[in-house]
């Protein structure tokens, strides 16, 4: 039986806009990214935890009218607003479905092309979809996985505020047995699913002043408010004050913001 849903970041209105953005902001490592995967024309291709947006469209571009495309997600706003995307940008050649990336129910060994972003860094038990992945690549095929490791990301001038917001995060990811750090596993998780012929790149940003993302941490933060007090983590105005601090200390041009360690992650299905 598959295990109740945990995913780390909630599923608001606001999380929905924070991931429409962030499409636009790594598209140019995600381009980069498939292409290594030499996607072609007539390709069926697949995006597990596709989210609102993810790389549909440019997956779409890649296999062509000849080609196909699945995203799935286990959020059924999520779908519903991925749905309204392909139809907008009018993506015929792609189908939104509502599923678990754990148990997909997808034909297996049919896919020539399977992606992955920022999934596994949210959920327990990576390992679970990764075997689910590998079962749903035809021999041959390429997974390619984009995922964060919180090695680097962190400020400069350090702040007290950063560091007691991530020990009370990282006291709430280890409750929910979610691996903050799984970025460099990825490979070997890749490795040990019985894919061949692996590359890994690694990507690493500083967000300037004015960055979406500068906020990353605190957007997370706020996400998950909620179950933070609820779970005893933290109390609220313990949670007001750090999280004002912070603010200011990342309204200050001088401070510098170091992103996540992002580890990209592709290789084949032995033939
Ligand atoms: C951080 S978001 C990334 C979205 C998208 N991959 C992107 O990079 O733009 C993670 C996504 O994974 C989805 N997700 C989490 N657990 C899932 C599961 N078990 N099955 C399918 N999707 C899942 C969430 O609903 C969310 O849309």
């Amino acid at each position: 039986m598959t295990e109740p849903d945990i995913y780390l970041l909630g599923r608001s209105a606001r999380e929905e806009e924070r991931l429409r953005k962030q499409v636009d902001e790594l598209a140019g490592e995600a381009r980069w990214l498939l292409d290594q995967c030499q996607i072609q024309p007539g390709a069926r291709a697949l995006e597990v935890g596709c989210g609102p947006q993810g790389v549909l469209e440019l997956l779409s571009e890649r296999v062509g009218t000849s080609g196909s495309v699945v995203g799935l997600d286990s959020n059924e706003s999520f779908v519903a607003s991925a749905r309204a995307h392909v139809a907008e940008r009018r993506l015929t050649n792609v189908a939104v479905e509502h599923g678990d990336a754990r148990a997909t129910h997808l034909p297996r060994a049919s896919f020539d092309v399977v992606f992955c972003r920022l999934v596994l860094v949210n959920v327990p038990r990576p390992e679970q979809i990764v075997a689910e992945l590998v079962s749903l690549l035809r021999p041959g095929g390429v997974l390619a996985s984009h995922e964060a490791d919180y090695l680097s990301h962190g400020c400069d001038p350090p702040s007290p505020a950063w560091d007691r917001l991530f020990a009370i995060f990282q006291a709430y990811n280890r409750a929910k047995r979610i691996d903050m750090f799984v970025g460099r596993r990825t490979q070997r998780m890749l490795r040990d699913a019985g894919l061949v012929d692996l590359h890994v790149n690694p990507v690493i940003h500083v967000y300037p002043h004015g960055h979406h993302r500068r906020s990353i941490f605190l957007d997370f933060i706020e996400n998950i408010r909620g179950a933070l007090v609820a779970e005893g983590l933290a109390k609220e105005e313990e949670l007001n004050e750090l999280t004002q601090d912070l603010r200011r200390h990342l309204d200050d041009p001088d401070t510098l913001v170091v992103s996540h360690l992002f580890f990209q992650v592709w290789g084949r299905k032995p033939a």
